[in-house]
């Protein structure tokens, strides 16, 4: 069964000012998806710049389980022999995902649709997570679930082996849901229908139609209503996975909240559904310049020059959760470090991530001396401003990389120093985290 290694206490202590260039690593959410649309492919799929998280390493390894050659040919440098759509071999063993929801659910959905048979676990944090929103929606192509209480992991999914297409609205913003269906659809015949009432990253539907599937988006008043024509072809592509917006959200908030920084973060993904987080930061005032905009591996991207600067809180608008679901841990250490509230509404989403993220920002930033409301949906910040926070805490993490990560960013700029319970997890979406950030002069240490 799936865990991780020994817990790593790690601490972050007051820095002096941040310099240098950060080179995050690839785009997780792309990564996956690279090596998923390349095993439902036929011929060889070329990846550069692959995330090399353990998230993606897990999603490698069940591509193989599933029949395709996946191979490593350097850093960041992979190939995929696919087998096709509704190509898929029945795995041997149970698909271990690790701590990845991403992984588990994408993969549900694009083995739902071929008449074979998988059983998937993962750690104890995906073992919590709920999958009855995917294995509702693989239901309606005719595939069947049986997991534990609450549509909890470990779980069988018996594949349709005589699927029908599908039209379903998304009942909540979820690329997740929203790919695993459209996954489901490459192999059923006729239209797969997906309506999602507010845009979600749209990674899965840009690379379909770069593999080769017939995928069509229309704004309606309902919605963004995505119509896939399946059983496609897909042949193998060349992939280049740009830079994730979500690590470079870590070197980005340490800048603007540690005095003196300016840093360079070079090739982050401007993707609109991606970026909301540097607008959040740019109306508190960050000081950050969007330099050479361009085009890599068929999304915008941008370097971001980041200066620290004196930030203050505001509302963020809810319509703007799904664009940075996954900023708001780091988001709620600037607002920490600002002045006045910042106020995070219709983010209930954040409670179903690796940890209830909600909850483990409210308790470590109290014990950090900070003053937080919350309801269900809801994080509010009150922020001390800039070198106030008191920090002197050790956070729990609840195996969430974001936690871990937003946590030590906090102690670069606290008072006192602030450890994590355990950052082993990093290093399912960042393993170069510590080095990158020691490299641009954070005080980072394993242990106390
Ligand atoms: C992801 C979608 C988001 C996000 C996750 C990656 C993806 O999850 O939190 O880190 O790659 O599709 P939801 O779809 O559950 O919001």
């Amino acid at each position: 069964m799936s865990g991780h290694g020994d817990p790593i206490l790690m601490t972050a202590r007051k820095s002096a000012a941040l310099h240098g260039v950060a080179e995050v690593p690839g785009d997780k959410s792309i990564s996956h998806r690279a090596l998923i649309l390349g095993a439902l492919s036929v011929g060889r799929t070329e990846i550069t710049g692959l995330l090399e998280g353990q998230d993606v390493l897990d999603t490698a390894k069940a591509m193989r389980a599933f029949g395709a050659t996946v191979t490593r040919n350097g850093p960041g440098d992979w190939t995929v022999e696919g087998v096709g759509v509704g190509g898929f071999a029945e795995p041997e063993d149970v698909i271990d995902c690790g701590n990845s929801g991403t992984g588990v659910r994408l993969i549900m959905g694009c083995m739902a649709t071929s008449g074979i048979t998988a059983t998937f676990t993962g750690d104890a944090s995906l073992r919590k997570r709920p999958m009855g929103r995917v294995t509702d929606p693989i239901a309606l192509f005719g595939a069947r679930a049986v997991g534990r209480q609450g549509g909890r992991l470990p779980m069988t999914i018996v594949g349709a082996a005589d699927p029908v297409p599908v039209s379903y609205t998304t009942p909540m913003p979820s690329a997740q849901v929203k790919s695993a269906v459209l996954l489901a659809g490459l192999n059923a015949p006729g239209q797969t229908v997906v309506t999602e009432r507010e845009a979600t990253r749209d990674h899965t539907e840009r690379m379909l139609r770069g593999f080769g599937a017939d995928i069509r988006v229309e704004e309606t008043a309902e919605g963004r209503v995505i119509t896939l024509q399946g059983q496609p072809e897909l042949t193998g592509q060349k992939v280049a996975v740009p830079r994730d917006p979500s690590s470079a959200a870590f070197p980005v908030c340490a800048a603007l909240i540690v005095p003196g920084s300016d840093i360079l973060v070079p090739g982050v993904s401007q993707n609109p559904t991606r970026n909301g987080l540097f607008t959040t930061l740019v109306e508190m005032g960050a000081d950050i310049t969007f330099e050479n905009l361009r085009e890599e591996g068929g999304e915008p991207v941008a370097d971001l020059r980041v200066r620290s600067s004196a930030l203050h809180g505001i509302a963020v608008p809810p319509e703007r959760a799904a664009s940075m679901i996954d900023e708001y841990p780091v988001l709620s250490v600037v607002a920490a470090c600002a002045t006045g509230t910042t106020v995070m509404r219709g983010v209930k989403e954040l409670r179903v991530k690796e940890s209830d993220r909600i909850d483990a920002m409210a308790r470590g930033l109290e014990a950090c001396g900070v003053t937080i409301e919350e309801d269900q949906d809801t994080l509010i910040v009150h922020g001390l401003g800039a070198g106030n926070v008191p920090g002197g805490a050790t956070c729990a993490t609840h195996i969430d990389h974001r936690i871990a990560m937003s946590f030590l960013v906090l102690g670069l700029a606290s008072q006192a120093p602030i450890s994590v319970d355990d950052g082993s997890p990093i290093a399912t979406s960042f393993p170069a985290f510590e080095g990158l950030m020691v490299g641009l002069g954070a005080q980072i240490t394993r242990g106390a």
